[in-house]
């Protein structure tokens, strides 16, 4: 299954997994980069020691292109800029802001430039400022969230920009990537899938909640700091939901979140911690190896997309 995306980035599966703080190290980046598809480093807040040797394990464990997710919230984001720039990782995706004035810096070397957009006009943007591809994300997504749905976003960003859009946001299987190539993208992000991958080092305790979650087991907390995270509901979300509604300011929720996505995916803590999955985590029901995730993944879109021409075939001609 090659698409455009695959060219761009070397890949020979249009998956990309997405970049998750404190979720996606290089035991499960490296895997997915071997099984052919493109794996993420979360750098999240990272001190940038951890970010270089996390890198640097990734170069040990494949020899595959693989990525950085750098979100640029983060205070020391310059800091873990240059790294990435020095250890000339293939790729790097960005969330939560606008990658624009360093796009060159790494488009120099070679790097891959693609930032996570939440709408048609940031896309639009983002093409001018000259990046490679963009990521048009949904609502239904684990972690910070837009107001759109994968649906409706994914093909107006289509139809707006000339470069590979990449969706994300409940896609889990074969299926899923189906329906994302049909609207028009060149492959999909996939992130709360990969939390139950054999080789995800989170607290096995995320995992079994993940796997446990059903349909309408998330919520989105923090509307009103302009930072949205969809996540499990549980004791966190309830007193985040409460803190909201009681009218607490943006930098008491911003300092009650603080250190929580941390808490649940390296302590297990899945009452106090945040415990970010997307709406699809009801569709997750097995742990395995990001390898057998993938093939599988790739075979059942296959099947779906041969099955749909079927359709078309058995049809009366309009
Ligand atoms: C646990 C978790 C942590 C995440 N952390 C980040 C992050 O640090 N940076 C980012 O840009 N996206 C982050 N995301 C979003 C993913 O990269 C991806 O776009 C998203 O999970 C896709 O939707 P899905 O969960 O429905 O597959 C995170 C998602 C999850 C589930």
């Amino acid at each position: 299954m090659r698409t455009r995306l695959c060219e761009l980035l070397e890949i020979e599966h249009p998956i990309i997994q997405g970049g998750m703080a404190w979720v996606s190290t290089a035991e499960l980046v490296a895997a997915v980069s071997n099984a052919g598809g493109l794996g993420i480093i979360g750098a999240g807040h990272m001190p940038t020691d951890i970010l270089r040797e996390e890198i640097r394990r990734t170069k040990e464990l494949t020899n595959k292109p693989f990525g950085v997710n750098l979100m640029l919230l983060t205070p020391h984001i310059n800091e873990l800029i240059e790294v990435t720039l020095e250890e000339r990782v293939p790729v790097i995706t960005t969330g939560a802001g606008n990658p624009g004035s360093f796009i060159g810096r790494f488009k120099e070397i070679g790097t891959k430039v693609i930032p996570v957009i939440p709408s048609v006009a940031l896309a639009l943007r983002m093409e001018k400022a000259g990046v490679d591809a963009v990521i048009a994300e949904g609502t239904e997504s684990g972690g910070h969230v837009g107001e759109l749905t994968t649906m409706a976003l994914v093909p107006q960003v289509v139809d707006a920009v000339n470069i590979p859009v990449i969706a994300a946001g409940g896609i889990a299987d074969g299926r899923g990537i189906a329906a994302s190539l049909a609207l028009g993208a060149s492959g999909v992000q996939i992130g709360t899938r990969f939390v139950c991958a054999t080789e995800c080092t989170v607290h096995e305790n995320y995992k079994q909640k993940v796997l446990a979650a059903k349909d309408r087991d998330t919520t989105v907390t923090g509307r009103t700091t302009g930072h949205p995270a969809r996540v499990i509901k549980n004791k966190l979300s309830r007193e985040f939901d409460r803190m909201e509604k009681d009218g607490a300011s943006v930098e008491e929720l911003e300092q009650f979140g603080l250190g929580k996505l941390r808490l649940a995916a390296k302590d297990g803590d899945m009452e106090q911690g945040s415990v970010m999955a997307g709406q699809i985590a009801g569709l997750v029901k097995d742990i395995k190896p990001a390898a057998e995730i993938i093939h599988e993944m790739v075979k059942e879109a296959k099947d779906v997309i041969g099955k749909l021409q079927e359709v078309v075939l058995q049809s009366n001609p309009v």
